[in-house]
């Protein structure tokens, strides 16, 4: 048989992203290759997302598309991962008859191995929950599989997650915390920085929730976990490597030292995405959040004490059960309050099995939308003062690939997180380097950048070098 060809559809946050990374390069060690688009796989796999009820029934619809899509063609099969399987396991066998095999999302290693089974006729599921370091040991990155932003690289180092709070359905889908020996991250961060990669995003449900877990259990040493500041240190040592960011971090779980790391550690970059969630401490309670509005406050103060510029993003659910419109006010108010330079908001969802589906005071779906509007009109404005507020500065541009407003221009982000779209004059850019640029506009979404002083010439990497035509207004250049 001719090398058999998968394509992958995924959904949901970084984790899952990250996840189908390492699909893909399972698939390629078990000598599959990436198919040009759907109607030439052999195999589709969706990663899956049921962090709300919408991300969950975007696979039931796939699963139509996909059904008609396997009766197609001869000998083709579907593979559901992802968090929604974790959730429903067999379940999605029984209700759909085209899915040929359901894998939980400590269970990737598996993939090849329930495909190739497939091929054979058989159905399979396994969403057993694997407490062990094994599930992280994979083979190193294919060679055939790239970043999937050039010069940037996704890295585990923890998963799970046992907070519980009570909207999210993550302890359940994702499992208990566990985190990776600080030798193995550092060996990949090395990895990554000898193909190129200059910044890693640390990935974990409660990244700064880094090796607590052992560490309360007296097994820190024998697994070789380290506090999670000593961890951003030893990464920063690293050559090659010029920005650490992490995500996503929970606010009870920083300390001295890691607000520290923001003051001392030249690569760990001033963008902070701190998960608020309310403003009220009434329904912060209800939620489980372990915090208050003040000693959140608290903790960005004491961030940006240590990193004055530091940029403090948040995640926010409105509609909560037994939210008022002066819980609602708290947070709007908290939001002017800090000062947020952006925010995702979402109306809550409830999730099977949750503590809050228990909770009276159900908020009707107009109140939540209406509140949730007006949330993002506060977050517009500030997005802008921000924006503006940069004007004139100079800023390091690492640059993705072509820009979002479908212009023709090159877009990266800044230390800040920030997209920033280029405008210069003809220019050669590669994605994956570095630009100095100068910041000439502001816009609701992004900066604009010119380029500063000459371009420097970008290193060359196969396969990803593109001329930029980027046309600029009134570039120096
Ligand atoms: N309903 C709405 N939003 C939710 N989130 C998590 N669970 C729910 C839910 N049940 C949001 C939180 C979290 C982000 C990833 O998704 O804000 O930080
Ligand atoms: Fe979900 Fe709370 Fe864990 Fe974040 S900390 S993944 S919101 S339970």
């Amino acid at each position: 048989m001719q090398r058999p060809r998968y394509a992958l559809r995924t959904y949901g946050c970084q984790m899952n992203q990250h996840d189908s990374e390492k699909l893909a390069s399972l698939l390629h060690h078990a000598g599959y290759g990436l198919a040009p688009g759907e109607d030439e796989a052999d195999l589709v796999l969706v990663n899956t997302c049921s962090i709300r009820d919408k991300a969950e029934h975007k696979l039931y619809s796939d699963l139509g598309v996909l059904s008609a899509w396997k009766r197609g063609g001869e000998g083709r099969a579907i593979g559901v991962g992802g968090c929604v399987a974790q959730q429903e396991g067999d379940r999605i066998l029984k209700r759909f008859p085209a899915v040929d095999f359901v894998f939980g999302t400590h269970n990737l290693k598996l993939v090849p191995a329930m495909a190739s089974a497939a091929f054979e006729g058989r159905r399979s599921v396994d969403v057993a929950e694997r407490r062990s370091l094994d599930r992280f040991e994979l083979p190193e990155r294919h060679p055939d599989c790239p970043d999937l932003t050039p010069g940037r690289a996704w890295i585990t180092v923890m998963e799970g997650c046992d907070m519980f709070c009570s909207f999210c359905i993550v302890p359940t889908t994702r499992g208990r915390e566990i985190s990776r020996p600080g030798e193995w991250i550092i060996s990949e961060v090395e990895a990554a920085a000898r193909r190129g990669v200059s910044e890693v995003t640390l990935l974990g449900q409660t990244v700064n929730a880094y090796g607590r877990q052992e560490a309360r259990r007296g097994h820190a040493q024998k697994v070789g976990t380290l506090p999670f500041a000593d961890l951003l240190a030893r990464l920063d040592a690293i050559p090659g490597i010029e920005r650490i960011r992490y995500t996503s971090p929970h606010p009870i779980f920083f300390d001295e030292a890691l607000i520290e790391a923001h003051a001392s550690l030249g690569s760990l970059c001033p963008h902070v995405h701190l998960p608020l969630q309310s403003g009220s401490d009434r329904i912060l309670e209800r939620m489980r959040r372990r915090y208050s509005a003040r000693s959140y406050v608290a903790l960005v103060q004491a961030l940006r004490r240590a990193r004055p510029d530091v940029a403090i993003t948040t995640d926010l659910i409105v509609g909560f059960p037994g939210e008022t419109e002066a819980d609602f006010e708290a947070t709007l108010s908290l939001v002017e309050e800090v000062g947020f330079v952006d925010h995702y908001s979402f109306k809550y969802s409830p999730r099977p099995g949750t503590a809050a589906g228990a909770l009276d005071g159900e908020v009707g779906p107009d109140v939540a939308q209406e509140r949730l509007e007006r949330l993002q009109d506060a977050q517009r404005r500030l997005t802008l003062d921000y924006h503006r507020s940069r004007v004139g500065d100079k800023a390091r541009v690492l640059v993705e690939g072509q820009s979002r407003r479908g212009n023709g221009q090159w877009a990266g982000r800044d230390p800040y997180h920030r997209v920033v779209n280029l405008v210069s004059g003809a220019k050669s850019v590669c994605p994956g380097a570095f630009v100095e640029v100068e910041i000439v506009e502001a816009t609701p979404h992004s900066l604009i950048g010119e380029d500063a002083c000459a371009m420097p010439e970008a290193s060359p990497r196969e396969g990803l070098w593109i001329e930029g035509v980027a046309k600029g207004v009134g570039s120096p250049a």
